[in-house]
């Protein structure tokens, strides 16, 4: 048994990260699960969707199909997320549900990885809970086939490392669209914010290199994809753990060259982000006009305690530039209320700076203290029903610009890529290239193709369109 601990997870060692291209094998496992089903569920940011196509891809590599009926399912896989108290709840509700069914059905085998797993307090818990038969983290869930053998011939397996793994090459993906495909740059993340987990569940900074990315990207445009989202933490801090000065504007102009038609990159972090990246993203016709740039907080002083190393003057300042240089960008952002010692005046420059910005859209949230992390220790006075009605108060601006967004587009025409149907009956859906969302009118030929959209029809949230065949 190889248990998570904090004190270790912090740790930024010096030790050269390999590149392995043959770390992950099946050990001649390849008939493990022969006739049998798994089924993953996923919680958490897009870092762990993808990662959820690797564990798929490993398990059909070792023989077991797909299912999503969690009655048909052998070995039953819960990728969780650490980031807040709810997405904590939210695997924890599910697992109460898988208990029950592992006592109708004491065969099925659980295992349960990806954030959660790293963190020492819930591991040091659930390590003896019965119905949970694997338990592995971040960094090794490519050892997948051996841990599924090790536990069918000798029962409970959990191995979880809290200093970070070696960037590993060879892991089969299955992935969930044909179109749009994510692409790991880098994995962790050495910024430490101090409300933050993911330093320690994801561990080191370590950025992949360029010609593996590349070489993925062309295989990808290749086999028909038509959209790349590329992924890290804080893509724009990619390279930063190389010894040479190549950086993500550098990245972004090799995999733009592939001439895939769409490259999106998600998170950027306003202290890495630089005019070459913008003289990148504004030369290049297929780096798609939009950026997600959260601001976390409109106050310089609560800033600083969280330790994001940026000023809002700085902040707007790229937002400036984003917008004189990139025509018809899109921004979006993530903002937390109620960080400890959040005043109302404070509050007040949260809106103020959201006044200016005008977003698109924001994902907000209300601050949840993660065990271990700075924040969790700092004095924090204000209660939570004051923290709800900051939060009303800041989605009712954040709705109000993210419909004034798309009313500006109503009647025009947009790029859009149809990526499958839309639950609206009768449409498809899709993104323009400013990454809003629309349901179109079209038919199913459309799918996987980008097509001109007439906006006919606006919502907060998403458009609507049809096909602009003039
Ligand atoms: N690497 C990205 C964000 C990763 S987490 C970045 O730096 O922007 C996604 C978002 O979750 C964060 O931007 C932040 O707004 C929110 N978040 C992270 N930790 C949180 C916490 N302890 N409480 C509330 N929100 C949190
Ligand atoms: Fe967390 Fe900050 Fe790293 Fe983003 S940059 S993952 S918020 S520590
Ligand atoms: Fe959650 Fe881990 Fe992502 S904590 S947000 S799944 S990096």
């Amino acid at each position: 048994m190889n248990l998570p601990n904090m004190k270790d997870a912090k740790i930024r060692s010096k030790k050269e990260v390999k590149i392995l291209y043959d770390d992950y094998n099946t050990n001649n496992l390849l008939d493990l699960g022969k006739d049998k089903k798994y089924l993953i569920l996923t919680y958490g940011c897009q870092m762990n969707v993808h990662d959820s196509e690797y564990i798929s891809g490993i398990m059909e590599d070792i023989g077991y199909t797909k299912t999503d009926e969690m009655n048909e399912a052998d070995v039953i896989i819960v990728n969780t997320c650490a980031i807040r108290e709810n997405a904590h709840n939210k695997a924890e509700g599910m697992l109460g549900r898988i208990k029950h069914l592992k006592e109708e059905k004491e065969n099925i085998i659980v295992i349960f990885c990806g954030c959660m797993a790293q963190e020492e307090g819930l591991v040091s818990k659930i390590k003896d809970y019965k119905w949970i038969d694997i338990i592995c983290g971040t960094h090794n869930y490519h050892k997948i086939p051996e841990y599924l053998y090790e536990y069918m011939n000798s029962g409970k397996m959990c191995e979880v490392y809290s200093i970070e793994g070696n960037v590993i090459e060879n892991i089969p993906v299955k992935r969930d669209s044909k179109y749009s495909a994510w692409v790991n740059i880098q994995y962790g993340c050495d910024k430490f914010c101090t409300y933050c987990i993911v330093p320690y569940t994801r561990g080191k900074q370590r950025s992949r290199k360029s010609e593996d990315i590349v070489d993925e990207v062309r295989e990808l445009y290749n086999n028909g994809y038509q959209e790349v989202t590329l992924l890290g933490q804080n893509v724009n801090a990619y390279g930063k753990d190389f010894q040479d000065d190549y950086d993500f504007a550098d990245l972004l102009g090799e995999v733009s060259s592939t001439g895939i038609p769409r490259i999106r990159f998600v998170t950027s972090h306003p202290w890495d982000f630089t005019d070459k990246m913008i003289d990148v993203i504004s030369r290049c016709d297929n780096i798609m006009p939009y950026i997600h740039l959260p601001i976390q907080s409109g106050s310089d002083r609560i800033l600083k305690l969280m330790g994001r190393k940026y000023t809002t003057k700085e902040y707007l300042e790229i937002v400036r530039k984003l917008r004189e240089r990139i025509p018809n960008v899109s921004i979006t952002t993530d903002i937390i209320v109620g960080f400890p010692g959040e005043t109302e005046d404070d509050f007040k420059q949260t809106l103020d700076i959201v006044n200016k910005v005008k977003y698109d859209l924001a994902y907000t949230f209300i601050f949840s203290p993660r065990e271990g992390t700075p924040a969790s220790m700092m004095e924090d006075k204000t209660s939570m029903e004051e923290k709800k009605k900051r939060l009303a108060r800041l989605n009712e601006l954040i709705n109000k610009y993210a419909l004034e967004s798309n009313k500006k587009m109503k009647d025009k025409v947009y790029d859009v890529l149809i990526l499958g149907e839309s639950d609206k009956d009768d449409k498809y859906m899709g993104y323009t290239d400013n990454m809003k969302l629309v349901n179109v009118k079209c038919d199913k030929e459309y799918v996987g193709k980008i097509i001109p959209v007439k906006i006919t029809g606006v919502k907060t949230w998403s458009l609507d369109g049809e096909v602009n065949d003039k």
